[in-house]
């Protein structure tokens, strides 16, 4: 264990919404800290910041007295840089900014001694360049923490090219002696989080504008359907499409342009308009006073089947002929490739291709596509999308099929890959992409993907538990119905599927 003692000094640096944070939790854990903050005022606001929120945590009976007490005097305000001399940690959160940040790094390294870890908190900088120029730039590393730090599991340890292992393993010890769990990633833009959520949004935004379905219906489908706490319209609305969207070109602009990152038009859009979301009353949603959130469009009632034929087997799917049994419908299994048919209408599990072109290759013309779920046994709501050549009563029959087992039934467009299957696609592929190219373990990619997003599940233990072929089959249908390097499946995820191996290896899950 080479954690920090608590008696070491921990300085940081910057004492806005991220540095306060900080401080926060460093003060929380024992340290005496020293907050500075080169405006006037600004670490003192930070403090009396602080200071208030533990007196709520003391009213509501979820800190004791004493110990806010005790907080409160670890919790120095810094009048100057050269205060935080003595320090063995400074954490740096400051105007994400690779001049000014370096110009601090420099200026600190004649004030604390050789052996001080330098820490930066910065989401899209490299590392590697925040440390150069620097006499020891071996004890520059990042520490990268989710908002609000005091809140927030994850931390991000990312090695820049310098990065001493002696410095990575004290902040990943220290981190986790602070109650964080601690991922470690390497100095590549986004990291791990801010790069492997980048789909989750841009597929959303990119559903949206095919008219695939209104916001309020992907929203919908991704929450009850997907498992996600929230739909990605109503969470970059909460996030802020200045800051969303900027991130996203950042990453974008990183890369070189890779078409995966591509930015969307439509929040290029909303960022002009000002319509930033929550924080500036309208985004994808109106948050006005009189505003009620729009509702998801639901297919109307459908007929419920008189009886039901299982053909094959409907892999993760089976809960559904489960459920249809013991909703008391007479089912009857046959031989064949996993499709659930009534009166009407032929189901089948989505695979990347839309419906309308699976008819087109000779599967039943009255073909109706039933979207991913993260657990279909208690998802409230499925997707389903019909093929052109289908009548219009085959979604009738579809939607009274599965609304007669308690699920609410969306409409969307016949897309590839439809909403959650894509979501989820694409998010497994960033992730083995990451993996490929040694930016973190598979385990870490989805611990930092539930711990710092709050994914029902990790890309990578979701896809293996789909079948990373089918995933990538997915993925390659995307590609050849877009024509988009955008689908492309990652090498690791190809590599996996031929050796049979699972993308998140058994003994580290
Ligand atoms: P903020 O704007 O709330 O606070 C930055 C603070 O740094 C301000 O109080 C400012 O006066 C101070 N500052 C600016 N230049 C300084 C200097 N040269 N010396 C000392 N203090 C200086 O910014 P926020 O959101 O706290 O972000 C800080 C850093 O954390 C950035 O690098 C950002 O990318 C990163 N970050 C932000 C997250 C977020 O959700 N806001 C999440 C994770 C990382």
């Amino acid at each position: 264990m080479t954690a920090l003692s608590k008696d070491n000094i921990v300085a940081v640096i910057g004492a806005g919404a991220m540095g306060a944070g900080i401080a926060q939790v460093a003060a929380q854990a024992g340290h005496p800290v020293r907050l500075f903050d080169a405006k006037e005022g600004a670490a003192e606001r930070g403090r009396a910041g602080i200071l208030a929120g533990l007196d709520r945590l003391v009213e509501r009976g979820r800190l004791d007295a004493g110990a806010r007490e005790a907080i409160a005097g670890r919790l120095v305000v810094a009048e100057a840089l050269d205060d935080l001399q003595g320090a063995s940690l400074v954490i740096e959160a400051i105007i994400e900014n690779l001049d000014v940040k370096r110009k601090v790094f420099a200026a600190l390294e004649g004030i604390v001694g050789s052996e001080t870890i330098l820490a930066t908190n910065t989401s899209s900088l490299s590392v590697t360049a925040i440390a150069t120029g620097l006499d020891h730039p071996g004890r520059v590393a990042g520490l990268h923490f989710f908002n609000p730090a005091p809140v927030m599991k994850l931390v991000e340890i990312v090695s820049g090219l310098a990065s001493d292992r002696g410095a990575l393993d004290t902040l990943f010890d220290t981190a986790l002696a602070w109650g964080k769990a601690a991922v470690r990633t390497t100095s590549t833009p986004g990291f791990i989080v801010n790069r492997v959520a980048r789909p989750f949004y841009a597929e959303g935004l990119r559903l949206l504008e095919e008219g695939a379905a209104d916001a309020a219906t992907i929203d919908a489908i991704l929450r009850e359907a997907g498992g996600f706490r929230m739909g990605p319209f109503e969470l970059m609305d909460l996030i802020g499409h200045d800051v969303n969207y900027a991130v996203t070109r950042s990453v974008f602009d990183a890369y070189f342009g890779d078409p995966r990152f591509r930015p969307s038009l439509t929040q290029q859009e909303l960022v002009a308009a000002g319509w930033l979301g929550r924080k500036s009353g309208r985004g994808f949603y109106d948050y006005g006073t009189d505003a009620e959130k729009p509702a998801p469009a639901d297919a109307p009632p459908g007929p419920r089947p008189d009886r039901v034929v299982v053909e094959g087997d409907l892999g993760p799917a089976e809960p559904l002929a489960a459920a249809l049994q013991s909703a008391g419908i007479p089912l009857r299994r046959e031989p064949g490739e996993g499709r659930i048919r009534i009166d009407g209408a032929t189901l089948a599990p989505g695979d990347g291709r839309t419906a309308t072109s699976r008819v087109a290759e000779g599967e039943a013309v009255d073909l109706v596509l039933f979207d991913l779920a993260l657990d279909y046994a208690s998802a409230a709501r499925i997707a389903v999308a019909k093929a052109d050549q289908a009548p219009a009563g085959a979604l009738s029959a579809a939607a009274g099929l599965l609304q007669s087992i308690g699920k609410a039934v969306s409409v969307v467009d016949d897309v590839p890959g439809l909403v959650v299957l894509r979501t989820l696609a694409m998010l497994a592929n960033e992730g083995a992409e990451a993996v490929l190219q040694r930016v973190a373990s598979a385990a870490d990619i989805d611990r930092a993907m539930t711990l710092g997003v709050n994914y029902p599940r990790g890309p990578l233990a979701w896809a293996d538990a789909e079948g990373a072929a089918r995933i990538l089959r997915a993925l390659e249908a995307m590609q050849a119905a877009y024509g988009d390097d955008r689908y492309r499946a990652s090498q690791q995820l190809r590599r996996c599927v031929a050796a049979g191996r699972r993308l998140l290896p058994a003994e580290t899950g």
